[in-house]
């Protein structure tokens, strides 16, 4: 497993221990694909948000969108909110400087628009994804320079889709686990303000848009979650215009499912919006009737806590169909981690979350 996606402590539950007794009495047994109905009209997953006005998101490849008709029919079918799975990212918007090339990106933003979905910009200032020419040029910037190019950026990216994008993640991933700000370009060549700085220069070029801070494991208790807490603590009294934080929410059926009713509670007393945005929930595989179980554990719980919290305005998945899961690519051995299969159709994880909408009477409205 990459360090970067470790999560903070392992499983200490019934859950993993019963799977691991199940896996040396009983081998392990794969289990065979069961398929759930999917729902539409009013039993669509984005109709039974809709009811305590949370938004269903899903990322999308965009190679599949226009070019898999039952892809896109999920797409439009199931979901409020779309996340560019990638093609908002910098290296893709600007592969040579100055060329800005926002097709790819043009097209989801036109289909969110034709489906009435919303669209969660992803993502501005990041060290992953960048661009060839970027990294070339990176280490001789000065600060100067590196200032110019990332408020540039910035203002290039936000003010081409000025007034259609609804939540920014403006910084994506900041922090190393033990809560020490990442060692990337920015901190090296602007300083630890360039976060600050990023925020101010999102909010003049799209004033409307909702603008987040986005990591992962900071979904768990522990070093990375308190600097986190401290920044956007920071950002707020200093008047930075933040208005959220999102928890990628990446989980792994083999360490604990966080506690994200009290984290988002915690970040949200500090007068900010919170929201689940890359939602999956991997295992290695074959998947065992067990491992299946915690895998619906992690999907119910997470969405319940974003249910609950008045705060929690969208829960999106990071795709929903293992075939174009990013986790395999990353995680070798590990998958199954959406809620549609390879063949695209809804496992009972897809049944898990839609009785979770189903049933969350009584929650705060938002
Ligand atoms: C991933 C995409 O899913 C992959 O297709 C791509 O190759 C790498 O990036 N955190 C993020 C996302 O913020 O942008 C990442 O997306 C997954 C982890």
């Amino acid at each position: 497993m990459p360090a970067r996606l470790r999560p903070a402590r392992r499983r200490l539950g019934a859950v993993a221990l019963t799977a691991s007794i199940t896996a040396a009495l009983l081998g392990a047994p794969a289990l065979t694909a069961s398929a759930a109905t999917e729902g539409s009209g009013s039993s669509a997953l984005k109709a039974l948000a809709a009811r305590s006005g949370l938004k269903i998101g899903t990322a999308v490849n965009t190679d599949q969108l226009g070019a898999n008709a039952r892809y896109d029919a999920i797409t439009r079918d199931q979901f409020s909110s779309v996340t560019p799975e990638n093609v908002m990212k910098w290296d893709a918007i600007e592969p040579q400087r100055g060329e800005l090339d926002f097709a790819a990106a043009d097209e989801l933003v036109a289909f969110a628009k034709k489906n009435k979905q919303l669209v969660r910009g992803h993502t501005l200032v990041w060290y992953n994804q960048l661009p060839q020419w970027l990294v070339d040029i990176g280490p001789s910037l000065t600060k100067q320079q590196a200032t110019q190019i990332l408020r540039q950026h910035i203002r290039d990216e936000m003010g081409h889709f000025k007034g259609k994008i609804w939540q920014w993640d403006v910084v994506n991933e900041a922090f190393e686990e033990d809560g020490t700000l990442r060692n990337n370009l920015w901190l090296q060549k602007i300083g630890p303000d360039y976060i600050a700085k990023a925020f101010r220069w999102a909010h003049e070029a799209d004033p409307k848009a909702l603008l987040f801070y986005n990591d992962y494991n900071i979904e768990y208790g522990g070093p990375k979650q308190e600097a986190t807490y401290a920044l956007v603590k920071q950002l707020k009294k200093d008047r930075v215009p933040i208005d959220g934080v999102g928890f990628q929410t990446h989980l792994d059926t083999q360490y604990d499912i966080p506690d994200l009713q009290s984290t988002m509670q915690r970040f949200a007393k500090l007068g900010l919006k919170t929201a689940e945005t890359e939602v999956d929930v991997r295992t290695t595989l074959p998947v065992t009737a067990v491992e299946q179980s915690a895998q619906k554990a992690g999907y119910s719980e997470t969405l319940q806590a974003c249910l609950l919290v008045k705060a929690c305005i969208s829960y999106t998945v990071w795709g929903f169909g293992d075939a174009y899961s990013w986790i395999p690519g990353v995680f070798p051995g590990q998958g199954a981690a959406d809620l549609y299969d390879e063949q695209l159709v809804a496992k009972p994880l897809y049944t898990s979350v839609q009785t979770v909408l189903r049933t969350a009477k009584g929650v705060p409205r938002r």
